[in-house]
């Protein structure tokens, strides 16, 4: 019997993975409690794509990149690498894998030595891994600086000394100098102009494609990952709420916290509005979260279909769910589907339905970006 060539298996596959952070209280700071960041996740990652992560904050997106990259230990689950499993490597057996895997923050320069001339902090992980002589890793910087569209004689400069677009690129230099793999890009953006936004993506998008790079592009609202993405998983408090081909889950979102997301997408044309769907209540506690659906006490869908039973009881699994659904589209849903996003339509057109109960209103402004939901 023959395997799967190897080119043909995801690059990257986590299975059932949890992390509980313990949280310590009383004079003997024994175990109180557990934050469930991440609480069985499961998806894979295929060579040469984007897969956007998206979700509001605190839902574990972050948590999901640190274990990817190992610099968290997992409670439970499985992480496999280009078929291997690297869920318990450890010490020396750990070090070839971080090099094929490295990720880069929303803040850049947290991660930088002030001390340290730019060059020198892009250059750490060559040094870290023992590559090359001094001048050979030199070399090999100015290359990555010139790539990432910074000038090689600001080898020399000081972190302070570069703008937020800027230290974003020595952040990526820096990461892909190792010529990794797979990169897990946490809300590169976020922080940045929109009009440096654009560049950072683009240049993202060119050096994926030179260096045949694999991302993970973490970000808090859809509109973000739509321009990156081949794929989108949606998380929601420590889970996959459903994931999908980009084209499919924008045009056919099929659970209720995915239509919630996209109502939030600024439209560019003035002319048109989208029906926001804002969820009521707050996002509860991953310390204790809710029985059955996790969605359940803020789902605008439950409270149409009547409050139904099951979405407290029961964790809906994540799989395909209607037949309209593509391969590979899954949602952790009950009723996935039941209810469609509403398509954008033209400023002063009257809705034909009522929005759904809990909380839909019109907004107005279709410029204004994601906020809380
Ligand atoms: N080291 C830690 N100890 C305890 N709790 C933690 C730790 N790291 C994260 N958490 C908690 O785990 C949950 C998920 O955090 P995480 O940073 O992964 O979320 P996120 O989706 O990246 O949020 P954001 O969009 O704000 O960056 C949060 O409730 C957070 O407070
Ligand atoms: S399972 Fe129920 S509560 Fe959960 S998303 Fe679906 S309808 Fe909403
Ligand atoms: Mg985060």
């Amino acid at each position: 019997m023959t395997g799967t060539p190897a080119e043909l298996l995801p690059l990257m596959e986590v299975r059932d993975l949890v992390k509980y952070f313990p949280v310590r209280g009383g004079m003997l700071q024994r175990t109180v409690g557990q934050v469930r960041a991440v609480d069985g996740v499961s998806f894979a990652i295929h060579r040469g794509e984007t897969l956007g992560l998206v979700g509001e904050s605190g839902c574990g997106k972050t948590t999901v990149g640190r274990l990817l990259l190992r610099l968290i230990e997992p409670t439970s689950g499985t992480i496999r690498f280009d078929g291997f499993d690297v869920t318990t490597l450890e010490g020396t057996a750990l070090k070839p894998y971080r090099r094929r895997v490295q990720i880069i923050f929303q803040d850049p320069f947290s991660s930088l030595d002030p001390r340290a001339p730019i060059g020198e902090s892009i250059g750490d992980g060559l040094r870290i891994h023992g590559i090359g002589s001094p001048a050979e890793r030199q070399d090999r910087v100015r290359k990555m600086m010139d790539k990432v569209g910074l000038a090689t004689y600001q080898y020399r400069r000081y972190p302070h000394e570069f703008s937020g677009g800027q230290r974003q690129r020595i952040g990526i230099a820096r990461a892909l100098v190792l010529e990794p793999e797979l990169l897990v890009c946490d809300e590169p953006v976020s922080a940045l102009d929109v009009s440096i936004q654009a560049q950072v993506l683009n240049l993202l998008k060119e050096l994926q494609g030179e260096l045949r790079l694999t991302y993970v592009f973490i970000a808090h609202n859809m509109g973000v990952v739509e321009h990156i993405s081949d794929r989108v998983a949606v998380m929601y408090l420590g889970r996959i709420a459903e994931v999908a081909d980009r084209r499919d889950i924008f045009r056919d979102p099929q659970h209720p916290y995915t239509q919630a997301l996209m109502s939030a997408i600024p439209i560019p044309d003035v002319t048109m509005r989208r029906r926001r769907v804002i969820l009521t209540g707050d996002v509860p506690s991953p310390l204790n979260p809710p029985s059955g659906c996790r969605f359940h006490p803020r789902c605008p869908l439950r409270a149409q279909l009547g409050d139904p039973e099951i979405c407290a009881t029961t964790q809906p699994e994540l799989i395909e769910r209607t037949p309209t659904a593509t391969a590979g589209h899954v949602a952790a849903c009950h009723f996935a589907g039941a209810a469609t996003a509403d398509p954008p339509r033209p400023a002063g057109f009257a809705a034909a339905t009522p929005g759904a109960a809990g909380g839909s209103a019109d907004r107005a402004d279709p410029g204004q970006n994601a906020g809380p939901i």
